[in-house]
């Protein structure tokens, strides 16, 4: 399925539980809270606290990016506060399979992350055990960046592995996304569109998500890999 998670980060914090309204009504199926500790990236955002403050307006799934260290440690906060789905970075920790377990035995969905300099390869064997795999566009830490095209081929490379492993994921892309330059991700196999400033800093939000919706129909995620398929350039199961 295609969904679109609007980050809050570009929405106006003075007014965060009317805006997350406000994409929900505009569309939008996720919420992606960015939780930055000011040491796994160099940038501070917000806790668990603001979490457990918005999650009394909406039931929207909260789909939480942890870009910090020890990401095990704050699990059960972020649960509480009111997430649906924890992702952690892979870089964040010494036993990624350990993180992965530990958010599941808790009946949440977990998902993992990796930075634009991770190879796609370093994932492959986390991918059975995974909900989703969110591949960053930019490098953590800011909103408003642009995309590095580059990345996008680390999409293609985990969406081909996991058809070709019979493996159900979801796909995330994180970082400099719009309406221009989606059909790349989605091409290349990311289901799941984090937007932080095309959505919130459009004049309606509306729009730019009707508009995303329409690309991701275009250009519907893992095409290009059945074209591949067929032109038996990929390997069949
Ligand atoms: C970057 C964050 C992203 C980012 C998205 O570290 O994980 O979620 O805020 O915002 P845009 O879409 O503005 O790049
Ligand atoms: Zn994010």
């Amino acid at each position: 399925m295609f969904i679109i998670s609007p980050s809050v980060l570009a929405a106006d914090f003075s007014q965060l539980g009317a805006e997350i309204k406000r994409v929900e009504k505009a569309g939008a199926s996720y919420i992606h809270l960015d939780i930055m500790d000011g040491h796994f990236v160099p940038n501070i955002s917000f806790g668990a606290p603001v979490i457990a403050s918005v999650r009394k307006n909406t039931s929207i799934i909260f789909d939480v990016h942890l870009m910090i260290t020890n990401p095990k440690r704050y699990v059960d906060d972020f649960l509480r506060a009111g997430a649906d789905i924890i992702t952690f970075h892979y870089e964040s920790d010494d036993d990624p399979a350990e993180v992965i377990q530990y958010v599941k035995s808790k009946e949440a969905r977990v998902g993992m992350a990796i930075k634009p300099a991770t190879p796609a390869e370093a994932v492959f064997p986390f991918l059975k055990d995974l909900d989703m795999l969110l591949v960053m566009t930019v490098e953590p830490g800011f909103g408003g960046q642009k995309m590095i095209p580059e990345t996008i081929e680390k999409v293609r490379a985990i969406r081909t592995y996991a058809n070709e492993h019979n493996i159900k994921i979801d796909v995330q892309v994180d970082g400099g996304i719009n309406a221009d330059n989606l059909k790349f991700a989605t091409e290349a196999g990311a289901n799941i569109i984090v937007a932080g400033s095309a959505v919130f800093n459009a004049p309606r939000a509306k729009d730019v998500i009707d508009k995303m919706k329409k690309v991701a129909d275009l250009y519907p995620f893992g095409s290009g890999l059945d074209e591949r398929l067929e032109k038996g350039k990929v390997r069949k199961r």
